[in-house]
């Protein structure tokens, strides 16, 4: 095959342009132009791989995907995958460092080699005797699961298909790189054509192809969001890297919601399933200390308790510090403020920190009465009663505000032993959600809330 002719595209302003400007000629935009595979047309592409031409079918012609899924014999990765692996869909699983990517990939490839048929997991980032020292420590010992240590993606899939996999993994988007593309494996090009290249190599195979892609220090994956509209789904794998806890999160989904979470915990013998979280990440809480409130977090349809801990100090220094682990830090000056003002505590000259236990990021307000309770816990040096949730938004004139599926909420944590629970007073209409062995306790203010706790 010859080799591809590349362009240089503007992506701000689409300008195409043979060479490489560090400013784009038309609109002046520096650092814009990106290389990109000049595209062949599409039925001489189809030629040359001797794929037949397409059609379009009816409706009723078209067989469901849904009774084709693989389903994956780990619950917690499935559920977030909506239900199993979509033939010939591409799934990125994003995440630090560390994280524990290919740790959760190597496992899938094990359980699934033998009945998805044979697995390839290429690797651009270890040779086949690292892959093979961590498969050893995992236990793996699938027959079916075949190892590849390649950089040059075009040499990865002509060695793949030999094998007809099941299933293919990529680790990772940033290593490998495209001979058509000059610049260097990681950019933004090299990325975006790799991914491009595997889904053309995927979706007429039906195969489906997990690609793992590292955040990058702005958060995003390699380029901001050039992969994420190209693949099918995107999965984050979160959690500090030195605890234990780690969350697969989806942030898009063409076959599932986007809702659902998947716990893990890191162990000597990789990813276990977590299958109850709220008891996993209660598990360490030491009751009658300061600084320390349980609240009912909502992931997706799952209700999870957590306990965040929060710890005030007297500043050294004119401006108080105000840091939070797993937390939103501008919600957490917001609640501070409010704390100030409309519950009166002394805060101003007090340096805050708030941590959610075990690695979980919250992202949803109804944790925020959590938080209020411990920092106000900690202030007042008085214990909250440790048989006591608290669940509800803080508006910014003190008021709570009322949840979603509250009743759900309050089911968890009567589940797990917890006696009262503080909640928004219903307005108007609404009535105080039952729920039997926990005595609901509602409250119309933050400052109501505390005391209540
Ligand atoms: P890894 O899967 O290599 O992360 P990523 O691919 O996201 O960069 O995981 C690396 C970390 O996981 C490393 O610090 C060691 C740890 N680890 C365990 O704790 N237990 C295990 O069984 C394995 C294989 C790794
Ligand atoms: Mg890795």
């Amino acid at each position: 095959m010859s080799k591809a002719r590349t362009k240089f595209v503007c992506q701000n302003c689409g300008m195409e342009t043979p060479a490489y400007y560090g400013r784009c000629p038309q609109c002046g935009t520096w650092g814009s132009m990106v290389e990109t595979v000049e595209a062949r047309g599409p039925a001489r592409e189809r030629r040359e791989r001797g794929m037949p031409a397409t059609r379009p079918a009816r409706l009723s012609e078209v067989t469901s995907a849904e009774e084709r899924r693989k389903v994956v014999p780990i619950g917690e990765f499935n559920r977030v995958l909506g239900g199993g692996l979509v033939p010939g869909s591409l799934v990125l699983l994003g995440g630090d460092p560390g994280v524990g990517k290919s740790t959760l990939l190597l496992q899938v490839a094990g359980l699934l080699a033998p009945s998805a048929g044979p697995v390839v997991y290429v690797s651009a980032e270890e040779s086949t005797q690292q892959i093979k020292l961590r498969a050893d420590r995992l236990g793996i010992t699938a027959d079916d699961l075949y190892l590849l240590s390649e950089t040059n993606l075009e040499a990865a899939l002509d060695a793949v298909d030999p094998v007809k996999p099941g299933l293919l993994i990529v680790d990772s988007i940033q290593t490998v790189y495209l001979d058509d593309l000059t610049s260097a494996a990681g950019s933004v090009s090299q990325v975006r054509e790799c991914t491009a290249r595997l889904m053309q190599y995927a979706k007429p195979r039906h195969l489906p192809v997990f690609i793992v892609g590292h955040v990058t220090k702005e958060g995003a994956i390699a380029g901001p969001r050039v992969l994420e509209h190209m693949v099918d789904a995107v999965l984050y794998l979160e959690g500090e890297r030195y605890h234990q806890y780690r969350v697969l999160r989806a942030v898009k989904n063409r076959f599932g919601s986007t809702d659902e979470v998947g716990v893990f915990a890191m162990t000597g013998d990789g990813m276990q399933e977590v299958a109850n979280p709220s008891e996993a990440f209660l598990q360490e809480r030491s009751p009658d200390t300061h600084g320390s409130a349980v609240g009912v977090t909502l992931e997706g349809t799952r209700p999870i308790l957590v306990e965040v801990q929060a710890l005030t100090s007297n500043s050294a220094f004119g401006l108080p510090r105000r840091t939070a682990n797993g937390f939103d830090n501008n919600r957490l000056q917001m609640l501070v403020a409010v704390l100030s003002k409309r519950v009166g505590l002394g805060l101003g000259s007090q340096d805050i920190y708030v941590n959610i236990v075990g690695g979980l990021r919250i992202a949803e307000p109804a944790a925020d009465l959590a938080v209020v309770t411990a920092i106000a816990s900690s202030y007042r040096e008085r214990p909250v009663d440790p048989n006591t949730v608290v669940i509800g938004e803080v508006g910014l004139s003190g008021e709570l505000r009322s949840v979603n599926q509250i009743e759900r909420r309050l089911n968890e944590a009567s589940k797990l032993g917890f006696a009262r629970a503080v909640v928004p007073a219903p307005g108007g209409r609404r009535q105080l959600p039952k729920v039997s062995g926990i005595e609901v306790i509602p409250a119309a203010s933050a400052a109501e809330a505390i005391e209540m706790a």
